[in-house]
């Protein structure tokens, strides 16, 4: 019997479902169902969860800080948990100095944005106002997010409404343009960068993921590609701006991802994986050189004016804390190292399949991309949501798989085991094989 329901969910087409199955239970990377079935969350929980769910450590630190205090301000006070985790933030984020919190990856965007802007208003530069980002890179559904994050299909209703941005591309080795070579083509997409930096001193910031676009279709960065526009921002002076939130915190297999890139920011936004999965909290970073900017007498009216109501929560700051020292006991880093390269071993067999034109992948990252014709790459677009496809053919095979348009997502808690994976990408492929007929 279709059971009623008075909520609106994500990004969904309301009409094509009747009901949503109802999770129970999860433990590890097992989800259960309200009929009993199993699966394996192949997306961490919308891409935070880190060590599976229901993890003693984390739970007990959620209940521990909950009989001490649940929530207290930040305007004019300050908790212990926030303060901690301020400390062990910046302490692992080279070139980092402060940490402003809030509750979501789209807000720490949104306080990004603020920050960058205001930065050249505090120094007294009044023509640097406008934004450079990437095309397809996302960084959250609020509106200065998705100005800043562009991904047509997503956002195109409210294209009028977002606030123009100077947009560069970012070379992806699948759809090199014709006459180039993959080189080539860096060079090229770096070459504008400079021109448009060099031409006019107007951008503030440079915003993008950093390691790889995860929404925009996983596209990994070639080597050096950060580095060099991080280099470029410096040698313009534009404020390099980076979102972490989907790929730091060992996504990608580094904890920090811009200290493997050798691309210092002057500001980052953490979330997802910073509480494990388990409490909404995000977190804004930036430099001293930024920080000081907005240091002044009352009525300079330099300080930031933002502030949510959940800013800094203890509980999730708490949980943060735990989740950080579990990184660090359980060198969880070189676990994903070694764990991602079971991800390798599956690379012929996944290519092998008729529909799949490119598999991108790195650290705990995979995307799939689906193709109706390998030579000419042209995207599967079935009539159906090709989501609904594969998460009812991924139910059946025992994996909660979400795609995002024509690639499969594999996104899977960071601290899976290698059976798990194997399993997980095993199932997967039958997934993929089985809904051939629904798609093309
Ligand atoms: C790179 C990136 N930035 C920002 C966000 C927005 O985070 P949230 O969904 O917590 O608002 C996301 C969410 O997927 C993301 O992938």
């Amino acid at each position: 019997m279709k059971k009623s329901s008075f909520v609106w969910y994500p990004n969904t087409q309301m009409k094509e479902w009747d009901s949503f199955g109802e999770i129970k239970s999860a433990k590890g990377v097992w989800l259960t169902d309200s009929k009993g079935k199993k699966m394996i969350d192949a997306v961490a929980s919308m891409w935070c969860n880190v060590w599976g769910h229901s993890n003693p450590e984390l739970v007990k630190a959620i209940i521990n800080q909950s009989k001490k205090l649940q929530h207290s301000s930040m305007f004019n006070l300050t908790n212990e948990p926030a303060e901690s985790l301020g400390e062990s933030l910046v302490k692992i984020s080279p070139g980092m100095h402060r940490v402003f919190y809030s509750d979501n990856g789209s807000s720490a965007m949104e306080i990004a944005i603020k920050i960058a802007l205001q930065y050249w208003k505090n120094i007294g530069e009044k023509n640097k106002t406008k934004i450079a980002t990437v095309e397809n890179g996302y960084h959250g559904d609020t509106f200065g997010a998705m100005s800043v994050g562009y991904v047509p299909e997503f956002f195109g209703k409210f294209r009028k409404q977002l606030f123009s941005t100077v947009q560069f591309s970012v070379p992806n080795k699948y759809r090199i343009p014709k006459g180039f070579t993959f080189l080539d083509y860096q060079n090229y997409c770096l070459d504008k960068i400079e021109k448009r930096f060099s031409k006019n001193n107007d951008i503030a910031a440079f915003i993008m993921e950093s390691g790889a676009q995860v929404a925009g279709g996983v596209i990994i960065y070639p080597k050096d590609f950060q580095k060099k526009i991080s280099q470029l921002c410096k040698k313009y002076h534009v404020l390099f701006v980076l979102d972490e939130i989907a790929t730091g915190f060992g996504r990608l297999g580094s904890m920090i991802q811009y200290e493997e890139q050798k691309s210092i920011p002057d500001i980052v936004a953490y979330g997802k994986m910073l509480t494990g999965g388990y409490l909404t909290m995000a977190a804004t970073l930036t430099s001293k050189k930024v920080y000081d900017s907005f240091l002044g007498d009352f009525n300079d009216w330099k300080h930031l004016f933002h502030g949510h109501t959940y800013t800094g929560n203890p509980i999730a700051a708490a949980i943060a804390n735990q989740n950080i020292k579990m990184y660090q006991r359980n060198k969880l880093i070189k676990k994903i190292q070694k764990t991602s390269k079971v991800f390798e071993e599956f690379y012929q067999e996944i290519s092998e399949i008729g529909v799949v034109g490119d598999i991108r992948h790195k650290g705990m990252l995979m995307g799939i991309e689906l193709v109706t014709n390998k030579d000419r790459k042209t995207p599967i677009h079935p009539k159906k949501s090709i989501n609904k496809i594969f998460f009812e053919e991924g139910r059946k095979q025992g994996i909660y798989l979400r795609t995002l348009g024509n690639i499969v997502m594999l996104v899977p808690p960071l601290a899976i085991s290698e059976n798990e994976l194997e399993l997980l990408l095993n199932r997967t492929i039958q997934t993929i094989k089985a809904t051939i007929p629904k798609i093309i």
